[in-house]
């Protein structure tokens, strides 16, 4: 979505007439960031929390790799900022919780679709909600990539079709890592996979650079 939309859309949300846009002196970011705020206020991470760990309990799940956090919007648009990926694409969040980075990707980058792959049901329900409630606030008349969220486990589902990945991998035990850099070899040329805080294992075939935003490091992988 282009700045212009971005402001149209608010604005028309807002009810305000054509005279005040021009004088709307927003950044991009900032109103992307309004405009990822309406979509997901209802949605908070510690209702979120809640819900991950009551599933986890009801299941008996003990795994760490299933711990819930969420990527700031802000330091998404940083690792946006630093790999400046071409226009199109599919874009994956691995683990993508209750959806909100994919919501934010969507709305950061052109991508041709944006994918979320969770494997806990209730978040999974909710990325699923949050999806519909973009589809009624009318965002989807302003040219956004198409959202699908898939609940599954990232390490039996395909997701070589993705040229642009990401995963909050803080918390991701070793085994999962393991699962990811054997499947990240699959992906196409030219495509990034971005970690926090962990590294997939060390391949032939990658070019690697750190990135600090904020508080996360990240790691771009990008496919040779
Ligand atoms: C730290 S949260 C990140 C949520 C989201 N990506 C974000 O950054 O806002 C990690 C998520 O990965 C999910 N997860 C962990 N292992 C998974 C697996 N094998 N398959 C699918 N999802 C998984 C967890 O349930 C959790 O929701």
């Amino acid at each position: 979505m282009d700045h212009a939309r971005i402001l149209n859309f608010l604005n028309s949300l807002q009810n305000q007439d054509s005279t005040q846009q021009s004088d709307n002196t927003q950044s991009s970011q900032e109103s992307l960031k309004s405009l990822y705020e309406k979509i997901t206020k209802e949605y908070s991470l510690q209702r979120a929390r809640t819900l991950s760990r009551e599933e986890r309990l009801a299941n008996h799940l003990t795994s760490n790799s299933l711990s819930y956090g969420e990527i700031e919007f802000k330091s998404l648009s940083m690792v946006f900022q630093c790999v400046s990926p071409k226009k199109g694409g599919v874009f994956y969040d691995l683990g993508s919780g209750i959806g909100k980075g994919v919501i934010a990707a969507s709305l950061m980058h052109q991508f041709d679709i944006c994918k979320g792959i969770e494997c806990l049901h209730s978040l999974h329900e909710q990325a699923c909600n949050l999806k519909q409630e973009m589809e009624q606030i009318g965002v989807y008349e302003y040219q956004l990539p198409k959202i699908e969220f898939i609940n599954g486990d990232v390490r039996e589902l395909d997701w070589t079709d993705g040229t642009f990945l990401f995963a909050s991998t803080t918390c991701f035990d070793p085994d999962l890592m393991k699962q990811l850099s054997k499947k990240a070899a699959d992906l196409k040329e030219g495509s990034y996979f971005i970690t926090v805080t962990k590294t997939l294992d060390p391949q032939t075939g990658w070019d690697l650079c750190n990135c600090h935003g904020g508080w996360l490091r990240f790691t771009f992988n990008k496919r040779k």
